[in-house]
């Protein structure tokens, strides 16, 4: 039977109070996902506590790696894991997340996508760092349907290296934004890579190239696994969820034999879905897409990553394999239509009157072997940057110029965006500037306080292609 997701996930399908008008039972959680516990039975709030901490997780099958990784304090019983476990909650929700640092060193929480109060961002100029042993309150409440993500905004290219990345998930509030869409299986795909050596254990090895163009993994992961095996139904109509957490990796996804209807970007749904055959998922993006399985029963398909010239002379490794799904028997019946309405997006109203704000990326190789390389935003490097002031509810066009050799993707906290002179309209908070490119975006700065945008390349954001924003009340 098949069943709609909004309403009532298969892992939860067992509760009655399913489906019901107003339903108060936890928001659906996407098949093998683990969701953090909820402290407060109040269906409005979500309160949960995170842990930050040392742990063991095994890349390589039976052997075991020390790595930093998120852990729900109120599953005492559950290991810690790669990703963390994910939050779930609905449109509207308030949400107070206890951060433990467990860790031998300072972190933040950094909610990627999420419209959150400025002093809650997680990030360098949003709060000051939490202390090893300390606890840190994060408030916020959920205001928009999408796939989100959280990880530390301090040494974030060793910190979300060693595991500490979890997905978030936000669904529709019950209200006009709730879209029904029909499927056999919601999944979420939280793409990685990571250096391990034959050991298991995760290289400390960095080279100048990995400092260049983000750290190079030699093991792709999904969800924390190297290249895991699902079941599923030939003929299934699923909707995944993906996210690049990779440092500086971009992936190339395709499903040989299928299309991917994308449905939704960074910020939610799109008003109307696209077809593609391959889809370019730069690091800190996310991507919604709908595909039916086509095959027979017994057939085995593989989601593959392809080669993406993304500047620097990286080698063309060729299609590799990311995940593998096995066909266990087939659905039967007609495949239910689907919505005739999606997102709910309006252009932004830009015209030239609109002022432009001219941002230019540029790198500057290692002058030695010793030295390392930098990277900059309007010559500048972080922290020594001039922050860009703003009016609240100014409306600004954003002209990104990549003067470098390789591809980066530009990221901006706080609201979100919608990329210009190209056909989908949709909301954006990651994008990628092409080397040698520009990329402009409309972008309304609906919420007050001091912000940063930044490289989604790691060892880029870390090595000054950081900026500060101000957005005046
Ligand atoms: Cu996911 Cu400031 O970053
Ligand atoms: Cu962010
Ligand atoms: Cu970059």
């Amino acid at each position: 039977m098949r069943r709609t997701l909004q309403l009532c996930s298969l892992t939860l399908a067992m509760l009655p109070a399913c489906g019901a008008p107003e339903d108060s039972s936890p928001p659906a959680v996407p098949v093998g996902a683990v969701a953090f516990i909820d402290e407060d039975p109040d269906p409005g709030h979500i309160e949960i506590t995170v842990v930050a901490g040392p742990a063991r997780w095994e890349y390589l099958p039976g052997k075991p790696a020390d790595v930093w990784a998120y852990s729900d304090a109120n599953a005492p019983d559950a290991a810690a894991q790669v990703p963390g476990p994910m939050l779930v909650g609905r449109v509207g929700d308030r949400v107070t997340v206890h951060l433990r640092n467990a860790l031998p060193e300072t972190t933040t929480i950094h909610w990627h996508g999420l419209k959150v109060p400025a002093a809650h961002d997680g990030s360098h100029v949003s709060q000051k760092p939490v202390m090893p042993g300390e606890t840190f309150t994060y408030e916020f409440t959920l205001t928009d349907a999408g796939t989100f993500w959280f990880h530390p905004h301090l040494d974030s290219e060793n910190q979300i290296e060693r595991g500490l990345y979890a997905p978030i998930v936000v669904r529709g509030g019950g209200g006009a934004d709730d879209i029904d869409i029909e499927v056999d299986a919601e999944r979420m795909f939280v793409l990685d890579d990571v250096k391990v050596e034959s050991t298991g254990k995760l290289s400390e090895t960095i080279t100048p190239l990995d400092l260049m163009v983000g750290r190079l993994g030699n093991v792709l992961l999904v969800n924390g696994r190297k290249q895991p095996q699902l079941s599923t139904r030939a003929g299934a109509r699923e909707r995944w969820r993906l996210l690049n957490a990779a440092n500086g990796t971009f992936f190339n996804v395709t499903l040989p034999g299928h299309k991917l209807r994308v449905i939704a970007w960074d910020g939610g749904l799109l008003p109307e879905p696209y077809e593609t055959d391959t889809l370019v998922i730069a690091p800190g993006e996310r991507y919604e897409v709908l595909v039916d399985l086509a095959g027979g029963d017994g057939d085995t398909l593989t989601l593959q990553t392809l080669f993406y010239d993304r500047g620097h002379d990286l080698p063309d490794f060729g299609p590799r394999p990311l995940l593998t799904l096995e066909l266990d028997g087939a659905v039967t019946g007609p495949r239910p239509a689907l919505p005739t309405k999606w997102g709910d997006v309006k252009a932004l109203a830009v015209d030239a009157s609109t002022p432009v704000r001219k941002l230019l990326l540029e790198e500057e190789e290692a002058a030695t072997p010793a030295d390392e390389p930098r990277f900059f935003i309007n010559k500048e490097a972080f922290p020594d940057v001039t922050p860009i002031s703003v009016g609240m509810d100014d409306l600004e066009i954003w002209e990104v110029t990549n003067d470098a050799t390789m591809d980066h993707p530009f990221h901006l906290h706080g609201t979100f965006f919608q990329v210009l002179d190209q056909p989908v309209l949709g909301w954006k908070d990651t994008v990628n500037v092409p080397q040698k490119g520009t990329v402009r975006f409309a972008v309304r700065f609906d919420n007050p306080g001091a912000w940063m945008f930044h490289c989604h390349i790691l060892e880029h954001a870390d090595r000054g292609m950081m900026g500060l924003l101000d957005v005046k009340h």
